[in-house]
């Protein structure tokens, strides 16, 4: 299943462009002001790196991690771009441990196995900040994606529930249906 999976976004990120963009995703970005600003941080599933970047911009000592070889070397080009530095790791989450309280930040976008919900809680320090958000029930509507690889409505609500929520959001508009949270722990 992973082999699979590394096989098919490298293919993807195989083209000089950016295929998410290089700007990081709007629901980060609009509450950047709840950033501390130092510290380690975490992208799971990074892709080509925007939001990794991103919380480099910002002051932290950012690891990104991905399946594909082709996106973290994307992710690497667009820290050097930006003047930035990031670390970068070829993990397979299907088969992932990390070290318990270690990030201030942990991020995680457009990506969704519940199977490592708890190990992003237990990952993240006490006080730490996680932003997660991706696809809903309702993008069922307007795509063929495969029903394990979205949220029931408030599903990621109840998953991080334990945490204190900062935020969350269910959206349905336009051909897009997501939810977003942000939380602490
Ligand atoms: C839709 S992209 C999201 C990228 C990034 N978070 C963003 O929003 O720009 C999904 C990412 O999940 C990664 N991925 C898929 N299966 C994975 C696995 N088993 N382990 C690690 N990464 C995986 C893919 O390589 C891809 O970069």
């Amino acid at each position: 299943m992973s082999s699979k999976d590394k096989e098919k976004w490298n293919h993807r990120y195989e083209v000089p462009e950016y295929i998410t963009g290089k700007e990081p995703v709007e629901w980060l970005k609009d509450h950047s002001g709840l950033l501390k600003g130092k510290g380690s941080a975490l992208d799971i599933a990074s892709g080509e790196g925007r939001n990794a970047v991103f919380a480099a911009e910002n002051g932290y000592q950012t690891l990104a991690i991905d399946i594909s070889t082709t996106g973290l070397e994307k992710a690497r080009a667009l820290a050097d771009e930006k003047g930035v530095s990031i670390e970068t790791q070829l993990v397979d989450l299907d088969n992932w441990k990390i070290e318990q309280n270690a990030f201030d930040l942990i991020l995680c976008f457009n990506f969704l196995d519940r199977r490592i919900f708890p190990t992003i809680k237990s990952a993240l320090k006490p006080g730490g900040l996680i932003f997660y958000e991706t696809f809903t029930i309702d993008y069922l509507k307007y795509s063929s994606f495969k029903r394990e690889w979205v949220l029931e409505h408030n599903e990621l609500l109840d998953a991080f529930r334990e945490l204190h929520i900062l935020g969350y959001r269910e959206v349905d508009t336009n051909g897009k249906a997501f939810a977003s949270l942000i939380a602490i722990k």
